[in-house]
């Protein structure tokens, strides 16, 4: 990743087109899942003087240059330091706060964190072994690597990073460590290079692309937090309100697309002649199934070459679900709710 990337949102042109039905009218708030370096969100408060926007990130470095590149906007921004998962309660913790009007996920890393050297996140650079997003808590790669068993690690690199030889790389990892504490990110990537067959290193990008991408689901947890903010975002979103999900790769995008399916398919069985009241979906999708980005964006900024790009819309006639505080018959939320504090205090998050 280049300095130029670090200006360049993905798909900033289609995401400020869904979004802008949504944000269109007066008072309305954007959620910014993933603040990053607040290139969407400043895009998004430029095309909409009236729109209020929450920003969050799991990075206290990110909010912080997100902070300073958003400072004209100040009066209408409020940036929080939060896992999304932890969005329930960062929305009840505002005043007067009803729902969402426009919602963006642009998951994954960004290129502040992969540029940032002694993070630990790319395998081109040699840095301490840590891969936090949140370096205030957790644990690090260097932890997941040196702790972990041959089964557990095999299994992360093999779910977590599709690698066809994580038995292989596991092995490897545990050799080199039984000489002691495996802790540089150029040493891991070499290691993975040395592990796999030499014709496997000749297609398919860096040897050690999947497995860095593999430790970094594991030490963030990233696919548990994802699969509970979607739903909890798809909640908070009013009457006509709209999310959009940026993916970079399929394990990430199954996961949206899962959150999606079950509130866009009509639940009345066909054989019923006619709609009950209050049984239609209550999403429409925007996009047809995942959008890709065309070549003059790949060429323009590197990181969206394995984007995917997923829109719904809360229909504007929905009566269900977008108000947490009113809406008492919801308890799946607070189901929900309770459930996830009981997976953040088990995953340790
Ligand atoms: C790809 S970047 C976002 C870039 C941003 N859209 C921009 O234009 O600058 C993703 C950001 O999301 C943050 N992030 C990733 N997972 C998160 C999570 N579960 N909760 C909160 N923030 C998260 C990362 O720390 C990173 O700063």
């Amino acid at each position: 990743m280049g300095e130029r990337d670090i200006h360049v949102p993905v798909l900033l042109e289609r995401c400020l087109e869904l979004l802008a039905p949504a944000l269109d009218r007066t008072g309305a708030l954007h959620l910014d899942a993933t603040l990053g370096l607040g290139g969407h969100a400043e895009a998004v408060l430029l095309a909409h003087p009236g729109v209020r926007l929450l920003g969050l990130d799991r990075d206290t470095q990110a909010l912080r240059l997100a902070g300073q590149r958003l400072a004209p906007y100040a009066d209408r921004t409020r940036l929080v330091h939060a896992v999304y998962d932890e969005l329930e309660d960062v929305l009840e913790g505002e005043e007067g706060v009803s729902g969402i009007d426009g919602a963006l996920f642009d998951l994954g890393v960004s290129s502040m964190q992969l540029d940032e050297a002694g993070r630990g996140f790319a395998y081109a650079q040699d840095a301490p072994l840590d891969m936090r997003m949140d370096q205030t808590r957790g644990i690090t790669a260097a932890e997941v690597v040196n702790t972990y068993s041959h089964g557990d690690l095999a299994r992360v690199l093999r779910v977590y990073g599709e690698e066809k030889f994580a038995s292989r790389i596991a092995q490897a990892i545990l050799r080199e460590r039984a000489k002691g504490e495996l802790s540089s990110s150029a040493r891991l990537a070499e290691l993975v290079r040395e592990s796999i067959p030499a014709p496997a290193r000749r297609t398919g990008g860096h040897p050690a692309k999947r497995t860095f991408q593999a430790l970094r689901i594991e030490v963030n947890g990233e696919l548990a937090v994802l699969e509970r903010a979607l739903p909890a975002a798809l909640d908070a979103l009013k009457p006509g309100g709209r999310m959009v999900v940026l993916s970079y790769h399929s394990l990430e995008d199954r996961l949206v697309k899962q959150a999606i399916a079950g509130r866009t398919r009509s639940t009345v069985p066909v054989e019923l002649p006619f709609v009950p009241a209050g049984s239609d979906p209550e999403l429409k999708v925007l996009t047809r199934g995942a959008e890709l980005p065309d070549a003059a964006e790949v060429a323009a900024n590197p990181r969206a070459a394995s984007v995917r790009l997923r829109a719904v819309e809360r229909k504007p006639d929905a009566d269900t679900g977008h108000d947490p505080k009113q809406d008492a018959g919801h308890d799946h939320k607070q189901d929900r709710k309770q459930r996830t504090r009981q997976d953040r205090k088990q995953d340790g998050k």
